[in-house]
């Protein structure tokens, strides 16, 4: 025992050491960072090669020199961030091999923005320049291609806009000139000048070759141009009179153009009456047909659009100009400059030429020298929007015609030659709406399959070990023109907001499909209004789920939705914005009428989302029909919907919602007056009204005749016999054909709000019956023998007749009085509502008192018969007064009914007088 606890303690203390030599070893292990580690191999004979690196996106700008064989320093480092960025080397710069790289750093290119960064990179151990002859800078999920250095010149630039520099033919430049800009990428200068926030110049002066090179970089669009010249020398206000400026810019096409012109008035080129042109014009305009003199003195040596900058780089003589439409440059004195953008008209058959307009307010003025050292440019420009692609927006009508065709411009390189087309533009953005129908017309080629994935290289992620989820196409969506292949897809509220379209067996050949918000009626299948036309309520069913949506019509906080009767035990959904303002859709179960009775619930909801357009709030989201958890577990796994029963909908609309702490001031400002009971798989709704009309006139008409008239003609025969004359039999059959005549009404009226006769019910069974017995009461009343002659002995005939009246009448009024009680229990069923247990009660009072009534005439009737009996002091059959009691009593209880009929009967009935 006593070795126990200092066994533990030596064992604690091996631990503790092993666990600090396990961090040590693991700390020296994962600094591939460290300095001090040697270089194990030194036989490159990359040493000291430096190379610009080529830019293709994210503004990728810098100097890479190769240190040694395991490391190399990036200096001027400028880059706008990507997702997850590594150092990447591969054998060619085409799109197998690029996509066939590896990571050759540990380092990782992950800082949000690099602004004329310097450092050293160290490759992993695995890793030897031999490996690779280029090294990139890769953005791994999107496999795109920010800027690259090719480290042997043998290996082909796979750059497509780099021109080759169109200097006049008989112009001899320093072959220095030419042979160093293998080594420099048009992207790269030694000068930086910023112009505006969005708006800089780049040059680099080569005074012995008489030459500038002078980049341009805007944050602009893609129809704009960029304008920078040397304004008059000779002037000191008005510098763009008399300027000679270059107007770059990019055509239609997509390829840069960068023209000579010349400012001689503050208007658009102007065509004068004597040929002469005047206004901001090309210099080649102003010579006329004599252009020798007057030509485009500038050359266009490289354009591109990327990351939404427009970049343009073009070469001028310093002083070799023509003097006339050109401002010579002296490269060691400032100058006064001048800068514009502004939008450009394309060329028109009336002026073939690009024409600037007027340029607002993005236009300056500057002194510059060309020959002095300026950087100010630090870091990229940044723009605000980054997507230049074109889009198409999916149109209900036409199909959508997709095809395939060379990428010129495809926004994500490195990409297959082959690149996918929409509507003949090359890889756009599309745009779809939820619910709204897309049709394509797929004529790509056997080799290309459409499909629409969430994966953003496309072209079967399984095959690279990823996971996607495909929402539309696939093998069979291929086709030729020839025989096109139309297919549709829906887009539905679960889909997200951004997918791909791509080729199913070649990745990046698609790009994006933004997925927008439809209306909510083209995203649900069924929609009705909630009580007072302030919620809408759309639904859709599927097998074991239902996708619910709620909007509220009016500006609010919040918006809750409940399923019950009303807020007292009901279910609410509600949907709310948290403090961030991002929109949030709680659960909860409602026992109670104050905050404290709110209680929270975890119902499993799934594409939950809840958003604001001014103040208009939408909630949605999809739950399954019967929570998978035991019932009485938690109040939310009773919360069961069964489509085939009607689901009652309240809601409430407030102006604040929180988590917790849920107070008074969080109750509802305005609510539901009743609840809709919605029928999910009709797709129907009805308010659970008052009572319908209707009905209402139904049950009045029904409860009419069962109720007074038909029982009031069965008393008249049975009580008023004794009165002189045949006035009980005129009142009897009055009231009887009046009864029918409005028990037919009221049928009608039935009949017309069920559209059609069904069985289903007690109520409408009771009700058939009832009508049944009623209508052969006349009918049998028809047939009836006649009655024998005062005082003698009844025939049977007439007996039988008379039993079966009787009889046939009292049941009929006890089955339509059942009519009236089912009917007033189907109404409670079907409406719930206050009103219809009011109705019942009175209902039931009113067939008491009638049974009293009864119990009392009987009372009176048996007393007046024996009085008469007194009177007579014996029985007289036949006689017109004096009548059977028993069968003639009304039949409102059973119970009466049968110690009635068990007594014996004898019976007389008046002729009916014609
Ligand atoms: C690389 O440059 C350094 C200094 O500039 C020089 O000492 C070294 O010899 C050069 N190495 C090679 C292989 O040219
Ligand atoms: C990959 O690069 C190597 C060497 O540059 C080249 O021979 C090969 O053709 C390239 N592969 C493809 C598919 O172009
Ligand atoms: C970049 O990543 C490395 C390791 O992955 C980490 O040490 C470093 O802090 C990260 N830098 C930034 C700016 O996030
Ligand atoms: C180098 O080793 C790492 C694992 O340490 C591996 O992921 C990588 O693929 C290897 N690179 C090469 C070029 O073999
Ligand atoms: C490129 O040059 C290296 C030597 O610098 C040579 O070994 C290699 O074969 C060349 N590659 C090609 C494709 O010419
Ligand atoms: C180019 O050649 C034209 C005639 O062919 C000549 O007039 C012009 O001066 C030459 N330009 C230069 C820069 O030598
Ligand atoms: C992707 O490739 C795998 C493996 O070849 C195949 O099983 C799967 O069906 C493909 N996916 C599609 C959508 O064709």
């Amino acid at each position: 025992m006593a070795l126990q606890p200092s066994f533990s303690r030596l064992l604690l203390l091996k631990l503790f050491r092993f666990g600090f030599i396990c961090s040590l070893i693991q700390l020296s292990d994962s600094d591939p960072g460290s300095f001090s580690k040697e270089c194990p191999r030194n036989k490159s004979t990359l040493h000291n090669f430096t190379s610009q690196f080529t830019m293709v996106q994210h503004q990728l700008r810098g100097v890479l020199t190769v240190l040694d064989d395991c490391s190399f320093k990036v200096s001027s480092f400028d880059m706008l961030p990507g997702s997850d960025v590594k150092w990447w080397g591969a054998i060619g710069l085409d799109f197998d091999n690029l996509t066939n790289g590896f990571v050759v750093s540990d380092q990782k290119l992950n800082q949000t923005l690099y602004k004329n960064d310097s450092f050293v990179v160290h490759l992993m151990d695995n890793v030897t320049w031999d490996l690779m002859e280029t090294i990139s800078v890769w953005d791994v999920p999107t496999a795109s291609n920010f800027g690259y250095v090719i480290l042997r010149s043998n290996v082909t630039d796979g750059e497509e806009h780099m021109l080759p520099p169109p200097m006049a033919e008989n112009t001899t430049l320093n072959s220095s000139y030419n042979a160093s800009l293998g080594l420099r990428k048009p992207t790269m200068f030694e000068n930086c000048k910023v112009l505006s926030d969005k708006y800089r110049v780049r040059w680099t002066l080569r005074e012995e070759d008489d030459v500038i090179d002078i980049g341009l970089e805007a944050e602009i669009g893609i129809q704009e141009y960029m304008a920078f010249g040397w304004a008059n020398p000779n002037a000191s206000e008005q510098f763009m009179l008399g300027s000679d400026v270059v107007i770059t810019g990019f055509k239609e096409s997509g390829m840069p153009f960068a023209e000579d012109y010349f400012i001689t008035k503050y208007s658009e080129c102007i065509k004068n009456s004597d040929g002469s042109v005047s206004g901001v014009c090309p210099d080649r305009l102003y010579g006329g047909s004599d252009s020798s003199s007057s030509a485009n003195n500038s050359r266009l040596v490289y354009g591109h659009r990327k990351d939404g900058i427009s970049f343009i780089r073009f070469r001028r003589w310093l002083t070799a100009v023509d003097n006339k439409f050109d401002t010579p440059v002296d490269a060691n004195e400032s100058m006064s400059v001048i800068w514009a953008t502004g939008l450009i008209k394309p060329p028109d058959s009336i002026r073939p030429f690009y024409l600037p307009q007027f340029h607002g307010n993005t236009y300056g003025h500057l002194t510059l020298n060309v020959s002095e050292r300026i950087d100010e440019c630090l870091g990229p420009l940044d723009a605000e929007d980054k997507e230049d692609q074109d889009l198409v927006i999916a149109d209900k009508k036409e199909a959508l015609i997709i095809s395939a065709g060379p990428a010129l411009h495809y926004p994500n390189p490195p990409n297959p030659s082959k690149v996918l087309y929409i509507n003949k533009k090359e890889a756009p953005v599309l745009r779809v709406e939820r619910g709204v129908p897309v049709k394509f017309s797929i004529q790509a080629g056997h080799d290309v399959a459409l499909y629409v994935t969430s994966d953003t290289l496309g072209g079967n992620a399984t095959l690279r070990n990823t996971s996607e989820t495909i929402y539309f196409g696939g093998p069979e969506a291929e086709g030729v023109p020839a025989s096109p292949t139309e297919l549709e897809w829906v887009p539905d509220r679960n889909t997200p907001d951004l997918v791909y379209y791509h080729s199913l067996y070649t990745p990046k050949m698609g790009w994006k499909v933004q997925v927008v918000d439809g209306g909510l009626p083209d995203m649900y299948n069924n929609s009705v209004l909630l009580d007072d036309q302030q919620v809408t309520f759309f639904w859709t069913l599927s097998k074991d789920t239902i996708s619910i949506a709620a909007r509220g019509e009016k500006k609010s906080g919040y918006l809750a939705i409940g399923f019950g009767r009303e807020m007292l035990n009901s279910y609410a959904y509600v949907g709310w914005f948290d403090e961030s303002g991002k929109g949030r859709v709680s659960t909860y179960w409602i026992d109670g009428r104050d905050a404290s009775s709110i209680h929270p619930t975890h119902e499993n909801l799934t594409y939950v989302r809840c958003k604001s357009e001014n103040g208009i709030i939408t909630l949605e989201f999809t739950r399954p029909l019967n929570p998978s958890c035991k019932r009485d577990e938690k109040p939310e796994c009773n919360n069961i919907i069964d489509p085939t029963t009607p689901l009652k909908i309240i809601w409430a609309m407030g102006a604040k919602w929180s988590e917790d702490h849920l107070s008074e001031s969080n109750m509802h400002s305005v609510t539901s007056s009743r609840p809709i009971r919605v029928m999910l798989i009709h797709g129907s709704s009805e308010a659970e009204e008052d009572l319908r009309p209707v009905l209402a006139v139904h049950g009045f008409m029904m409860f009419l005749s069962w109720g007074l008239l038909l029982p009031g003609g069965i008393l008249s025969a049975r009580y008023l016999k004794h009165v002189k004359g045949d006035k009980w039999f005129q009142l009897h059959v009055y009231l009887q054909y009046s009864g029918l005549a409005i028990i037919f009404l009221g049928f009608l009226f039935a009949v017309a709000e069920l559209q059609g006769f069904l069985f289903s019910s007690l109520h409408v069974k009771f009700g058939y019956l009832a009508i049944l017995l009623g209508v052969t009461q006349p009918v049998n009343a028809y047939f009836r023998p006649k009655k024998s002659a005062s005082g003698e002995e009844m025939s049977s005939k007439r007996l039988l007749w008379e039993y079966t009246h009787i009889i046939v009448g009292r049941c009929s009024i006890i089955v339509g009085v059942a009519a009236l009680i089912t009917g007033m229990k189907h109404l409670g069923e079907k409406y719930d509502s206050k009103d219809v247990h009011g109705l019942t009660y009175a209902l039931i009072s009113w067939i008491v008192f009638g049974i009293f009534t009864v119990i009392y005439l009987e009372y009176r009737e048996r007393k007046r018969r024996r009085e008469i009996v007194f009177a007579k002091s014996s029985w007289v059959l036949g006689d017109g007064e004096d009548e059977d009691i028993d069968l003639l009593s009304p039949s409102r209880m059973a119970s009466q009914m049968a110690s009635h009929s068990s007594e014996r009967m004898e019976v007389q009935l008046e002729p009916v007088s014609r």
